[in-house]
């Protein structure tokens, strides 16, 4: 496990960046694992200014997302849909069919898993996955629980994701109770992981994440496993990590 501390969100967003932007021009064709939230908003800023001085080219890159709301459509400015075409995918010049982000229209949690399960096997190991941590711990939308569920499932949201999250609902509709997320193994199986964090709202958390037992009572603390994990995060999330 790398850990990098930077002073500020800005300096973490920018090193988040710098490892993607490496990926994208060293594997013209990579597949990202992408995350929503605001921790990746300034680093997809950053993406788009490198993409708009010519550095990157996303015309061959492929995309999967972590997580997707149950019953929000594409539509919706709180979808994570509406959120990835207007952080990145219409400010640069990928291919939107060439990005996949669970269906949160399909009603049927089955179907709708198990059609995201093929795309994510179709596609194949992400070359980098991008993921935030909440403040229990989950990453997408694994929740605590008690077991690592392995492939994308319809996860009934936490009470305090729902308290994080509702805010932006405020103006447009009811903040859903449940959503469609991937799971551990398609997580763990990337190249490549970044986790990115920010503010002291995160610090207890991540300790425990990157230094307690690993146990699905705490999602994240599954990365210690992975070979290849870079931990970027700003001084007031990396306060109390001891790792
Ligand atoms: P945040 O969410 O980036 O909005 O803090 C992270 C997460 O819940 O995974």
């Amino acid at each position: 496990m790398k850990i990098i501390k930077c002073h500020n969100y800005q300096e973490m967003c920018l090193c988040a960046a710098g490892i993607i932007s490496e990926e994208i021009i060293s594997c013209p064709s990579a597949l990202l694992g992408l995350a929503t939230g605001s921790t990746p908003v300034g680093i997809y800023k950053e993406l788009v200014r490198r993409f708009n001085k010519g550095e990157l080219d996303f015309s061959r890159i492929r995309t999967v997302n972590l997580d997707e709301y149950v019953g929000i459509s594409p539509e919706n400015p709180q979808s994570y849909r509406f959120f990835m075409d207007n952080n990145l995918f219409n400010l640069v010049n990928i291919d939107k069919a060439n990005t996949h982000i669970p269906d949160g229209m399909e009603t049927d949690p089955h179907k709708a898993c198990r059609d995201y399960d093929e795309i994510l096997d179709r596609e194949g190991k992400t070359d980098i996955q991008l993921l935030g941590i909440g403040r229990n711990g989950h990453i997408g939308f694994n929740e605590p629980s008690d077991s690592f569920y392995p492939r994308t499932s319809c996860v009934k949201l936490a009470k305090s994701t729902i308290e994080a999250n509702s805010r932006f609902f405020e103006n447009s509709g009811h903040m859903p109770e449940q959503a469609y997320t991937m799971g551990f193994y398609d997580i763990i199986n990337a190249k490549k992981i970044i986790l990115a964090a920010y503010g002291k709202g995160k610090a207890e958390i991540l300790n425990r994440a990157l230094t307690g037992p690993i146990t699905p009572q705490v999602p994240a603390s599954i990365l210690q496993l992975h070979p290849n994990l870079t931990v970027c995060l700003d001084e007031q999330a990396a306060a109390l990590t001891t790792a």
